[in-house]
Parts: C-alpha cells; structure tokens; sequence
C-alpha cells in the first residue's frame, strides 16, 4: 500500500530532468539525426522518421557536441560553405574523418525541428578563450559586429535563444587531465568571457566531478561557487564495471540485478556530492545537473568498439526508471539530467540501420514518464522489500508520484524478475474517480528489431478505483504509469 498525499507537494521535478544528449559519436549524429544522402526522407538534413518519433518525447533540452568531443571541437570548422569545411580527425570515437557537416547552424535547425531548447558545450580542453567569446557572440549578438554579421552571411538573420552553456566536459579526464584547483582558475577566467548578448543571462555549467570524487565538487563549490550556476556530474551504470560492462541483450537474472544495484548507486552518488554542496551553498542556487548517465553496456559483437553501439531492453528502460526516480527524489538540488545518448550511442531512444528505425524501450520509458515534467512531486509514503546486491540494496518496488493540471502521475516499477506486486494506491486529499495506466513488460531482455521492431510496447494496464483507492497487479520486471483524476 502507498499513502500519497495530494495536498503536500514536496517540490518541483524539473522538465530538464528529462533532458538528451546527443554527440559526435560513431552513428548519433551523422546517419542516425542528420543525412546528406537523400534516398532517406530529411528535412534540412534531419531524418524525418527520427525527428518525428522524438518530438512524441517533448525533449526539454539537447545537450551537444560531446562529451569528450567537445574539448576538441572547433565551432569555425563547422559553419559557412559545407564544401569548404575543414575535416578533422575524431581522436576520441573510432577515428573516423568528421567532415563537420553538422555545425552550429544545424544543431540550432535540430533543436527547432524538436522544439527543444540548447544547451551547448564550450572547448575548455584544447580552445582558447576567444574562441569560446566568439562562439557566443556569433550565436548570440543581435547587433552589427563582424561575428554577427558573419552568422547572417551563412543564412541566419536573428541570433538565436541561447541559456545553457556548459564551460567544457570532463576536464579531470578527456577534457584536459587537470586537477580541480587548475579547473577552478580556468573556469574564472574562461566564464568572464561568456557574454550575455541577449535577454537571459547565460547559465554557466561547470565541468564537473566524475562519479563519486567529492574532492572535485569541494574544490570547485569553494573557489568558483559564486561564478556557477550549475555543476555538471557523470555517472554510468554497467552490468559488471568499466573493464567489462556486461551485454546489452545477452544476461540472465544475475545480470539484470547486478544492473539494478549499478542503477542505485546513483542515490549514493548524488547523496554524497550534495553533502559537500549544501555545505557551501544551503539554500540550492547551485545546480547539480547529471548531464551523462545512463546504460553503458561492451559494444555490440562486429560493431566499432568505438561508436559505443549497444542494443537496448527491458532491463534498460526497469533501470532507467529507477534513476529517474533517483532524480525526482533530489529535485531540489537537479535541475537537469540528460540521458546518453539521443540515437545510436548507449542507452539510446532509437536505433537505426539505413533508412530503418526502432523505438526502444527507454524510448517507451522517457514517453510514459511526460506527466511528471515540471509537475509537483508530492509525498508518497511506501514499504518495499529490499534485496542486496553486491553490497548494494535495492527496493523491489520504486514510486513516484507528483501533480500537475489536476492530474497526478504515479510511476512505479518491479525490479524482481519473478515476483508480481499488488499495488493499492492510497490518495489522501483528492477526489479520485478515474485511472489511466500504461506498462511496459516482457521477458527480461526483450528488445526490439530492425525485424521485429514492435516486440516490446507499452500496453494498457488495468486499474479499478473505488473510494480514492487505485488497486492494480504490476507484474514482476515491469514499469508502468497511472493517470489519477
Ligand atoms: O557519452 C560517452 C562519453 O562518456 C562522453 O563523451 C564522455 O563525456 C563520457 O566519458
């Protein structure tokens, strides 16, 4: 039984939470968004199948170019005459030529073919400080000086809307192998530059800790804390770890719960960098934004193992859920999460081959979980049982509930793979009289084909209400979202 109490909304989940990431990564951006060859049906170079599926999702934000790629991206290589492009060697992903096709007037014709809103990542790593002033006022000045001018001359008259900027990626590691204290000192002086042209000031996002090293977020929140807005974190999680992250589609039930447990680290993980943070910074400015998380699985068999190219399952969208929650759970502090990445790339929302697409489970995910975007999260009380994995507890059943236009969204998963759970919603302080559900079930690692792209989907889940009561079976491995009004 959850007791869910309408009346006490405890704070406001983020729509950014339900953030994408998208790089130049193996097939992510290049045949996966945009194509040049036009036997695939675009628009402006965007795959119209990919761009259509993903404004069913209502992505709030996309964060691009990289990842590690951004520290040694150059945006003049990307503008201007696609012909007269310089190529460049992607040193991080495969080392494949990147012709720089995709630049920054693509990337804002992606973001408005989405609706969704930039946030772009500066070159801290191998730029230089002028390069990352210039790039703003060529995106973003109204007036006449020669960057603007010269964004006009390559076809766009307004400076576009431009708010979340990050100050590099990575900078303990591809970004730079730097220490903090040296981090620190950069971001001062690279942030001064990040002119405000337009009418919202633009919001700084520091590069931030890996993991669980808490000594980076001390150092940046004490030397650059009154200069952020945000700090950015990475986590992934494996079936195994690093050296041997486990296969997407090939685990039995002892590798669907050793993901489970990698899942929840992220609870660990966030809780221990907000206790530095809320020593510093009490009452929440800062922003802790978990810009890369996600599945991170060995590449699929004949695959290059540098396109990061994994298949996507059950498991992915059970786990997925489980860290979203995670988030929701901390929404005080995360403004923003985005997922890695949109297409092709890890835990991935489509796949594709040639001119085919599949929708993947987490694309099911991020699509059953829209209710909460921006929504109120309200109290919700419950007990689960908890089973341990590699030192690691984890709850069989996962809930969130918030509220938004009358309505209240309650997400819930089974994290066991065999046992059901019967779920009574308890709603205190609301008149319920209707449910709507949707679940996502199947074999642990169901998954869908270029063959059999319908193998897994949401389904209708039956709920009966009687007396502000919501009573369903949700079977073992599943997820499922109930509709309250
Ligand atoms: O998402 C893949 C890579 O993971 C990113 O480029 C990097 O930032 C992280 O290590």
């Amino acid at each position: 039984m959850a007791v869910i109490n309408a009346k006490r909304k405890t704070g406001k989940i983020s729509k950014y939470i339900y953030g994408q990431f998208a790089e130049h990564l193996g097939r992510c951006i290049y045949e996966g968004i945009y194509v040049e060859d036009d036997s695939i049906p675009n628009t402006n170079g965007m795959r119209n199948d990919v761009v259509a599926a993903l404004r069913e999702l209502e992505i709030p934000v996309l964060r691009w170019p990289g990842g590690c790629f951004a520290d040694d991206y150059h945006w003049r290589d990307g503008i201007g005459d696609k012909d007269k492009r310089p190529y460049m060697v992607n040193t991080n992903w495969g080392g494949v030529v990147e012709n720089n096709h995709f630049g920054t007037h693509e990337f804002f014709e992606l973001c408005e073919q989405l609706s969704t809103e930039p946030y772009i990542c500066g070159n801290v790593g191998s730029g230089t400080v002028q390069e990352m002033r210039d790039w703003i006022e060529y995106m973003t000045f109204d007036g006449d000086s020669p960057l603007a001018n010269e964004r006009r001359k390559n076809g766009r008259e307004k400076p576009w809307k431009l708010k979340y900027f990050g100050v590099g990626n990575e900078n303990w590691g591809c970004g730079g192998n730097m220490r903090p204290e040296y981090y620190s000192d950069l971001f001062r002086r690279y942030s001064v530059f990040i002119r405000n042209y337009g009418d919202e000031p633009i919001y700084k996002i520091a590069g931030g800790p890996n993991v669980d090293d808490t000594n980076w977020t001390e150092v940046l929140m004490k030397n650059i804390g009154g200069a952020m807005d945000a700090l950015s974190l990475h986590n992934y999680s494996y079936e195994g770890d690093w050296n041997n992250k486990g296969d997407s589609v090939v685990f039995d039930k002892d590798g669907w719960y050793t993901n489970m447990a990698s899942a929840m680290r992220m609870k660990r993980v966030i809780k221990a960098h907000r206790a530095v943070m809320d020593q510093y910074d009490p009452d929440n400015k800062i922003a802790l934004i978990v810009d890369e998380w996600g599945n991170w699985y060995n590449v699929m068999p004949g695959t290059n193992p540098g396109f990061l190219y994994q298949q996507n399952t059950l498991r992915d969208a059970v786990s997925g859920m489980v860290i979203l929650h995670i988030f929701h759970n901390n929404c005080e502090r995360i403004h923003m999460a985005n997922i890695a990445q949109m297409v092709n790339v890890l835990q991935s929302m489509v796949l594709t081959e040639g001119d085919k697409m599949v929708l993947t489970p987490t694309y099911y995910l991020f699509k059953m979980m829209k209710g909460h975007m921006d929504a109120d999260r309200l109290d919700i009380d419950y007990d689960s049982k908890e089973y341990e994995v590699n030192g690691i507890s984890v709850p069989k059943i996962s809930m969130s509930a918030s509220s938004k236009d009358d309505k209240i969204t309650v997400s819930v998963c089974n994290t066991s793979v065999s046992e059901d759970e019967d779920i009574v919603l308890d709603i205190r302080d609301a008149d319920i009289t209707s449910a709507s559900a949707q679940i996502l079930t199947g074999e642990i690692n169901a998954h869908n084909t270029f063959e059999a792209p319908d193998t897994i989907m949401p389904e209708e889940l039956e709920v009966s209400v009687s007396n502000g009561k919501a009573s369903f079976k949700l079977p073992a491995k599943s997820i499922a979202v109930i509709t309250l009004s």
